[in-house]
Formats: structure tokens, sequence, C-alpha cells
């Protein structure tokens, strides 16, 4: 909204998925820029409260579980907590991650719902819906794809074309198809509760609300006009799967609430396990129903619809509920010009980063920042990873931290000198002055881009700093000056003091790790906003502490490892999935041949990479009579956390073997072609381990 103080902020993250591990698209998103804008408003004391978790339920997390031959509840389970500590180890400081498979959250859901339905905001109806009869089931959401009626993407999903945005409902898709069996579908009857969004966008009170589209970014508002203009159509709330919470209403068996009916009020369930954990059952509604809060929903363009219009919607017809004072949404982020892709693996991945670049969060958020598709579109490439950390964090900010804090040491201890503030001629006091304006502008601009949420040209603004305090020590020369005038040399350090004091405040909301480290150089116990107005923050006598490199430089190498690992997904994606004739075929064996072979079902329960060896996993597999320890030469195809839970073939009698001083006992069936893919071959269907395949 316009510039206005609100008693407390409660800013959202958009609940991720819980059907894979965090990339770079994820975070440059949603997740690092509601981080640094919390940071920011944590640092000039307001009181916020920063809300994300999973979002457990959906037709992804089916999608995920089928794919992976495990259940949904195992899929949720296993990416819950890899997710929450990715952010975490990232430094997304949330202050409560919660799951929407909790119960606080079902019965939250369920109360809305309930409270929508007794005010009669639903429309019941029976309806034609798409129906897979070889699947025998509903085809809602994600479960059937088309092309979409608005923009033509062929890939658009049964809710939603991510291409456009737009919300859509099954039977808008032109060319409908299954995503389970790829079978044309059927139509089939249901009952399913519509929330009439046509009818609440002829409401005063929807009229009313969207009056604060105007503050809103270009992106968001444009969206939203022109569906608005288009008028917007009723949409089920329920959903004939079995996945999800429990439509609470009689006559509603084997129904489900829609997940983006569920998803959104995850946010107030969180809030109030937030609340319960600090010891209050009713706070919860300070942060939700008190207009002296501003809510804010960091997401990307993908949620725009349902953050910007249908939540609203829900918690305006609910009435207790405060609107979002502003959806910051962000484009997408492309690699290496290409879309990022989970499916076809082209991402940079948070976990793998923090393991290759241990250490260097900083690094990551600083780019990831730079590059934030704030109004576009934008591309990461690992170039230009490496351009702007040495160019920018290491040359500029880096170095001139450094310069300081090593001049200091070495002409005073580290003790910090008097300063009369005064230098001895017109050359230096120019210089002088043109830092001190310099400086001053920047931190103007620093604060008004952070209000505005404009985190990109924030951070520019941020790095100008260092440049006036590198431009300073250039025009000034304090190493020569030394041996002729020893008092201004006092001036000039003293000054770039407090210059990297700011630094060290200004850096928080970006770079947390720099400015932790920092603050301890600089032996600062206050990091508080209000210090970037001081004139002096280090004063005479203050003991300076040990300084430290704050960047390394990014190596070739580094980065040529990356492009290495893209390079050879790249290559697996392209090659045309022929297998090759060179093949041949073995001699014919003879059923008493083949009966030797003992093949078993089992499921993989355990597996570890073996050390110094490259290829090899070393899984424990469970029969359902015994667990088997098996190695298998496939490290290269599979992280060993992707095959928790997977039902393997296992040829069961084949003789032990000691491969490293291990014993192996039996060995996996997979798939492999001439192109580097390699696939486990197990049941199509859960079926207990130690079956017998034959
Ligand atoms: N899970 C959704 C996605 O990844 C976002 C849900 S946001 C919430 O696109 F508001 F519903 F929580
Ligand atoms: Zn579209």
């Amino acid at each position: 909204m316009s510039k206005k103080d609100y008693k407390r902020y409660l800013v959202t993250a958009a609940l991720p998925y819980a059907n894979g591990p965090v990339h770079i698209g994820h975070l440059a998103g949603c997740y690092l820029p509601a981080d640094v804008y919390v940071r920011y408003l944590r640092a000039t004391g307001k009181d916020v409260l920063f809300i994300c978790g999973s979002d457990e339920h959906g037709v992804p997390i089916t999608i995920k579980a089928k794919k992976e031959g495990i259940t949904p509840q195992q899929v949720v389970d296993k990416y819950d907590g890899i997710m929450k500590n990715a952010f975490k180890d990232f430094g997304i400081d949330f202050s409560y991650y919660g799951r929407t498979s909790s119960e606080t959250h079902k019965k939250t859901a369920q109360d809305f719902f309930r409270n929508l339905y007794d005010k009669g905001v639903f429309k019941e109806e029976i309806t034609q819906q798409y129906y897979d009869e070889e699947a025998k089931q509903f085809l809602a959401d994600r479960y059937i794809t088309g092309t979409c009626p608005r923009c033509g993407n062929p890939g658009a999903y049964g809710d939603q074309c991510e291409k456009c945005g737009t919300a859509l409902s099954p039977t808008d898709l032109i060319n409908p198809k299954s995503a389970l069996s790829g079978a044309v579908p059927v139509l089939r009857e249901t009952k399913n509760w519509f929330l009439p969004m046509g009818d609440i966008q002829q409401s005063d009170m929807f009229k009313e609300y969207i009056k604060r589209f105007e503050f809103w970014k270009s992106n968001i508002k444009g969206q939203c006009n022109s569906w608005l203009t288009e008028g917007l159509q009723s949409r089920a709330m329920t959903r004939d799967l079995d996945w999800g919470v429990p439509v609470p209403i009689e006559g509603a068996d084997g129904k489900v609430l829609y997940v983006w009916f569920d998803a959104p009020i995850g946010y107030i369930s969180a809030t109030k396990e937030a609340m319960l954990a600090r010891g209050s059952s009713t706070s919860w509604q300070d942060w939700w129903k008190d207009e002296e809060t501003s809510l804010i929903h960091f997401i990307g363009k993908d949620n725009i619809v349902f953050h910007a219009i249908i939540f609203p919607m829900m918690l305006m017809t609910h009435g207790e509920f405060i609107l979002p004072s502003n959806v910051p949404a962000n484009e997408f982020l492309n690699l290496e010009g290409d879309k990022i892709s989970t499916s076809r693996n082209w991402a940079v991945w948070l976990h793998e980063y923090l393991i290759d670049f241990a250490d260097r969060q900083d690094e990551l958020r600083y780019v990831l920042t730079s590059i934030a598709p704030e109004t576009k579109d934008s591309e990461f490439t690992w170039k230009d990873y490496q351009t702007r950390v040495n160019s920018e964090l290491v040359s500029i900010f880096g170095n001139f931290v450094n310069r300081v804090l090593v001049l200091c040491d070495k002409y005073y201890q580290g003790i910090v000198p008097v300063s009369n503030g005064v230098l001895s001629d017109d050359k230096l006091q120019a210089a002088q002055a043109v830092c001190f304006k310099q400086v001053k502008e920047s931190i103007a601009n620093l604060e008004a881009n952070l209000e505005s949420i404009k985190l990109r040209d924030a951070q520019a603004e941020f790095i100008n700093i260092a440049r006036a305090g590198n431009k300073y020590l250039a025009d000034t020369e304090p190493w020569k000056l030394i041996k002729t005038d020893a008092e201004s040399v006092q001036v000039i350090l003293v000054d770039a003091l407090q210059i990297c004091a700011k630094l060290c405040v200004a850096a928080q909301p970006f770079l947390p790790h720099t400015a932790q480290k920092l603050a301890a150089m600089l032996n600062l116990q206050s990091l508080s906003w209000n210090l970037l107005q001081e004139n002096v923050i280090i004063t005479a006598m203050h003991a300076l502490g040990k300084a430290e490199i704050l960047y390394k430089q990014v190596e070739d190498e580094d980065i040529n490892k990356q492009l290495q690992r893209l390079e050879d997904i790249k290559k697996a994606n392209s090659v045309q999935p022929v297998v090759s004739a060179v093949n041949e075929l073995k001699p014919h064996i003879s059923y008493e041949d083949f009966d030797k072979l003992d093949l078993r079902v089992g499921k993989v329960i355990a597996a570890v990479k073996v050390p110094k060896a490259d290829k090899l996993l070393n899984l424990t597999v469970d029969l359902g009579f015994e667990q088997r320890t098996i190695l298998s030469g496939i490290a290269e195809y599979y992280q060993p956390e992707e095959l928790l839970g997977k039902l393997v073939t296992v040829v069961a009698n084949l003789a032990p073997r000691k491969i490293r001083g291990i014993e192996s006992q039996g060995m996996l069936l997979m798939a492999g072609n001439d192109f580097g893919k390699l696939y486990s071959v197990g049941p199509e269907q859960d079926i207990e381990p130690g079956s017998i395949v034959k």
C-alpha cells in the first residue's frame, strides 16, 4: 500500500509443494526476496512474523508418489524435511515453517470451509467432470492436461495454465488428456461446491479491495485487471480425490478440499502453531484480524490469481480476516538459456550448491538478488555468477573492508584512533565531501528501494556505498600519506571505519552471514538500522576484532565443474531415445534356464554412497522375509535419497560376492540404454516386498 506505518508485518512465502528439492528458481522467485524484506523489517525493529511451510496436498504430491512408487504420505514426509533444512542452511529465516498435513491445519481449513458453507457462500452443483475409465478416477487439476483456451499453450493443466497464469477448469481445456493414462477422458456427473467468483467480483467489498491494486507492481496489477475485465468464473472448491483435507459436511464422502482452498489457509494454521509455540492460543488473531497488521504475500507469478483474487475472496466472504496489503510476485528465472525444469533436471539445486560452495551462501544470495526477476524473466549463468562475485563482492565490498581493517591494524594495532574530522588540504577535503555525499545518497536510495520492495536496486545501492568508500581511499591514498600527514590518515581511516559499520548494518537483509562476520571484525554489538543515520558509529579507543577475508574468488574451475554438469544433462536430454541395434540379442535359453533365476520384489530401505567408489551405492533391501545388503553400480544415476522406499526387482539367488570388502547379496535389475540413461525396474503398483517376479 502507500507508505503507511503498520503495527506489525505478517510476511508469507508461498508454501512449496513438498514434492522435490529446492532450486534457484524457487529462491529467486519468492523465498529470497521475502527473506531480504523480512530481515530489513526486523533490523528496523518492526514486529514481523515470517511464515512458510510445506504444501502437502494436491495432485503434484500424488503424481510424485506414483512416480516414485511410494505413498503420498511418504513423499511429503521425505521432502518436508529436505526443504526445511535446505532453506535453513541457506539462511532463509522463517519465524515458523509448518505443514499442511498437521492437525491444526486440517481443523483450520475445515472450519473455514464450514464457515463459508453455513453462510451459504458456495453453490452446490452437480456437473459433468472428466473421468479416466482406465484409472477409475476423476481428473482434476494436474491429472488432466490440454490446450489453454486463452493463450494456446498445449501443456496447460486442468486448474491453471502456467504460461499465461489463467485459472482454468478441466472442461475449459481443448483436447483434454488424462495425465495418468494418456487416455481421452469421458464425462461423468459429480457434486461439488463452487465459489461464485463472478458474483463476488460484483460485490462492494471486492470493489473496495481491488482499489489497493493501484499500489502494487505492474505485473500483478496488469494480470489481475485483465482477468477481471474478462469476468471471473465460479470455481469448484472441492475435488473427487482421496488425498487432501476431507470436506467437512454431510454428503461429501470421498471428496477433499481443493488444494488451492486449503493451502493458503496454511498461512493461518502455521501462524496458530507459531503462536502456540510461543505459549499463546489466541494471539494468532492479532496477526490475522487486526487492520493494523500488514499482510504481504511473496509468490512466483504462477500463483498470482490464487493470492490476489481467490484467497482474498475467501477471506472477505468469511469476514473476520484482513486482506493482503501487497502481493509482490516475481517472474521466472531461467538457467543458461533454458527454462528451469525439475523433470529435465535443468536446475541448480540448492542442496548441491551448498555442498559444492560450502559456506558461500551469501555469494548465491547476492547474485540471485542482483538478477532477481522482479519485473521480467531473467537469467542465471555461471559465468555471470563468477563475474558478479569477483568484481563486486570480492573487488569492491570485500576489498574495501579488508583494506580499512588491515591499515587500522598496521597503524593503530586495531585500536580506533582519535579523529577531529578535518583534513589538511583542499584535495583531501574534496575527496571526503564527494564520499560523504555519495554514501548519504546511496543510503537514502537503499532505504527507499527496500520500502518499495525493489530489492535488486536496493542491493545495487549497497554496493555503491562500498564503491564510494573505495574511491575515497583511492583518491586520498592513506598508505602514502602516512609518511607525511599521519593526522589526516587518522581522519580518513576513521571515516572509512564508519562506512564499514554502515555497510555491516546495511548488509543484513542481503548478506546476513557476512553481516555477522563483519560485525565480529568490527566488534560491533548493535546492528540497528538507525545507525545508518549516525555520523559516528565507531568511536575512538574502540578495539577492532580480527580482520578476515570476507569472500573467496570464484575460480574458473569452480564454474567449469558446474557448466560440465549442465552440459552432461543437456546431452542426456537431447539424445534420441532409441536403443541401438548394436546390442544384439543373446542366443535362446530354455525355460529351465530361466527358471533358475529367483527374482523378488524388494524395497530399498537404506542407501548410502560407498566411500571412495564413485559408482557404487550400498543399499539395504527388504525382501519381506529378510534384509539384504546389495551393492549396485548406480551412484551416477541415483542420489541415495531418491531410492528410499522404491520397489525394485532383485536377483535373489545370485551367489554373494565381495566388492570392496563388502559382501553384496544379490543384484538389482536395471533398464539402461547407450545414452547414459539407467532406471531401476520394479513392479508397476505397490506390492509386498518378497513377491515373486516371474
Ligand atoms: N504449492 C504452491 C506452488 O508451489 C504454492 C502454494 S501457496 C499457498 O505453486 F498459498 F497456497 F500456500
Ligand atoms: Zn494460457
